[in-house]
């Protein structure tokens, strides 16, 4: 028996962990399923939004689910799961699915990972008034040779890329197409950076990532500017494997791609740090279809399935994954965002259904 601590977070978070855990409950896979206090609710009862026993229970626990977060309540849930655990790497896998409603004409076959690193680049979120930097750095300049105290007032934001965050973030990449290339994936890493006009820091990044790839023998290597590689997501899905991107871009470039694979309602994640994991759908908290009961559960039901792979339940998260497989290919039980009338918890009974 291993134990699972469920935290649905905001709007539609809720909705999809809910659904899911009865699922999960209900396929007899051998879990102890705990929902603990977080998030707005915890802050009115426990005057904090992750009080200290949801954080005992989650270090303690076999997997970690989460929802979605929308207000400053549930952000700081996934400040505590994602930030201050030090998940650096963010596995956003991208695939079709038969029956999958994708805006292409030919979406067979597209099965690829947004790799994102999660800890520097932008959004740690270093922010400023360029008064307080002009005055910190009178001398820095950008390419035309504007100083900072040129400009009457505005505001800055940091980039950070260090060595040692890019390295662990490339070996994360060269590892996972490793084993994506075990299982007959091409075993190719897509570096993506702005390198030809951020020469310093994504220069930066971009040359590390190729001196940790270079050490991989058995993989193969390209790298996209930022701008055509959403570009290739659209026209060549199929030819990419493992696409490892700086924060930001990794943000824009997996909603683009969990769309055209099928919809953002279906697109999972997990964020790995050395010692710690959790798993949560790449989409926010979607205020403007909550509490209708008709967001898709997909994204959280594959999360769901990465968490148990990771836990170790290797064969129920197979079962599991086939088993949305299944209903996407019947196509009679589909949500809203796929073309279809069921709700959340009709999927998940068509799934089960479909668990056997
Ligand atoms: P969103 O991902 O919540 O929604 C974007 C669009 O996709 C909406 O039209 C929504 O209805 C639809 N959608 C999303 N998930 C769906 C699902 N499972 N089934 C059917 N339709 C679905 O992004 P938005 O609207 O930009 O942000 C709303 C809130 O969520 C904001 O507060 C934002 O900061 C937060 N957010 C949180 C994330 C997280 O928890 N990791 C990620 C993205 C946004
Ligand atoms: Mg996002």
């Amino acid at each position: 028996m291993k134990t699972i601590v469920a935290l649905g977070g905001e709007g539609i978070g809720v909705e999809v962990v809910d659904a899911t855990c009865e699922l999960l409950a209900a396929a007899g896979f051998p879990l102890r399923i705990l929902t603990p206090p977080h998030g707005e609710a915890a802050q009115k009862t426990h005057g904090a939004p992750v009080p200290d026993e949801t954080k005992r229970l989650c270090g303690q626990a076999d997997g970690i689910l989460f929802g979605a977060a929308g207000g400053p309540a549930s952000v700081a849930v996934i400040t505590y799961l994602r930030w201050q655990q030090d998940a650096y790497a963010n596995v956003r896998p991208i695939k079709y699915y038969e029956g999958a409603h994708s805006p292409l004409a030919n979406p067979h076959g597209i099965d690829f990972v947004v790799l994102l690193e999660n800890m520097e680049d932008l959004y740690p979120a270093r922010e400023g008034d360029l008064e307080e930097l002009g005055r910190a750095m009178p001398e820095l300049c950008d390419r035309i040779g504007k100083r900072v105290n040129e400009y009457d007032m505005g505001r800055f934001a940091v980039k950070v890329v260090s060595r040692r965050g890019t390295e662990r973030i490339a070996r994360f990449a060269c590892e996972l197409a490793l084993k994506r290339k075990a299982r007959g994936h091409a075993g190719k890493v897509s570096c993506v950076t702005k390198s030809n006009l951020l020469r310093r820091s994504d220069g930066f990044f971009r040359e590390v990532v190729e001196g940790v790839v270079a050490q991989y023998r058995d993989l193969a290597y390209e790298h996209f500017q930022a701008d055509d590689a959403s570009r290739r997501l659209v026209r060549f899905p199929q030819s990419l494997d493992v696409l490892l991107c700086m924060n930001l871009y990794g943000d824009i470039l997996s909603d683009l791609a969990a769309e055209a694979a099928g919809g953002l309602g279906m697109a999972p994640s997990g964020c790995f740090g050395d010692r710690w994991a959790y798993f949560e759908s790449i989409h926010g908290s979607a205020p403007d279809i909550a509490g209708q009961g008709i967001a898709n559960p997909t994204a959280t039901i594959l999360s769901a399935a990465m968490m148990l792979e990771h836990m170790g339940l290797a064969s129920e998260a197979q079962r599991l994954e086939a088993a949305v497989a299944c209903v996407y290919r019947a196509g009679k039980h589909l949500t809203r965002d796929q073309g279809g009338t069921a709700t959340a918890s009709e999927f998940c009974k068509a799934t089960l259904e479909a668990l056997g």
